[in-house]
């Protein structure tokens, strides 16, 4: 079952987000430092999700909660035009700097995991790995095509034409990414 990473999850949108999957079963974690949102917003939820206080552009923190999750659905902000002309550093730390940690810490952990696959010397595991690795190397921030090729490639020749489940739908996912670049 995949595992959902919702920063901001406090927030409107993030606890909105929780709500919907967590009532349709999903496993979901959430990252909010509290600043702006509100533990009311998911009150009702602490006993069913992984909720940790804690400040996305912290590093350790950002990694940790990472780590083992399928999907990171980025919701942590600071709002407000106003708030941003008031206190442009605050709002750039967050807005800024806080994404590119999330998206720092989402790029090591899709690495990382290839690594590990490949001490399991589990193809279908080791293809996994490498198909959702592509998939962050070809999205819209990092633009990594190349890596993204070498990764399909990669995944496509270990997975056997019998195999043929839901990897299957992301890889080609993958490749409709990669052709879109
Ligand atoms: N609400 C809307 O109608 C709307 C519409 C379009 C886009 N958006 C965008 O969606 C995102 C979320 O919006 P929202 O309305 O849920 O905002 P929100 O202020 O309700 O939620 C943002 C959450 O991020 C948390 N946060 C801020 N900085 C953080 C940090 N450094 N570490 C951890 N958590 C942090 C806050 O505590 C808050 O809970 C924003 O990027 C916003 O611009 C919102």
């Amino acid at each position: 079952m995949p595992k959902y990473l919702i920063t901001g999850v406090a927030g409107f949108i993030g606890s909105n987000i929780a709500h919907a999957l967590i009532a349709r079963g999903e496993q979901v974690r959430g990252i909010d430092d509290l600043s702006h949102g509100r533990r009311e917003n998911v009150a009702g939820l602490l006993n069913q999700f992984d909720f940790r206080e804690a400040d996305i552009t912290d590093l350790p923190s950002i990694r940790s909660a990472c780590e083992g999750v399928d999907y990171v659905l980025h919701q942590a902000a600071l709002g407000s035009v106003p708030r941003s002309l008031d206190n442009p550093l605050a709002s750039n730390h967050a807005n800024v700097v806080g994404t590119l940690s999330v998206l720092q810490a989402a790029r090591e952990y899709a690495r990382e995991a290839v690594e590990a696959a490949k001490h399991t010397q589990n193809q279908r595991l080791i293809a996994r790995a490498y198909v959702w690795r592509g998939l962050t190397s070809c999205n819209s921030f990092f633009n990594d095509t190349e890596d993204a090729k070498n990764c399909c490639d990669a995944a496509n020749s270990m997975l056997r034409a019998v195999d043929y489940d839901d990897l299957w739908e992301v890889l080609r996912m993958l490749i409709q990414n990669i052709i879109l670049q």
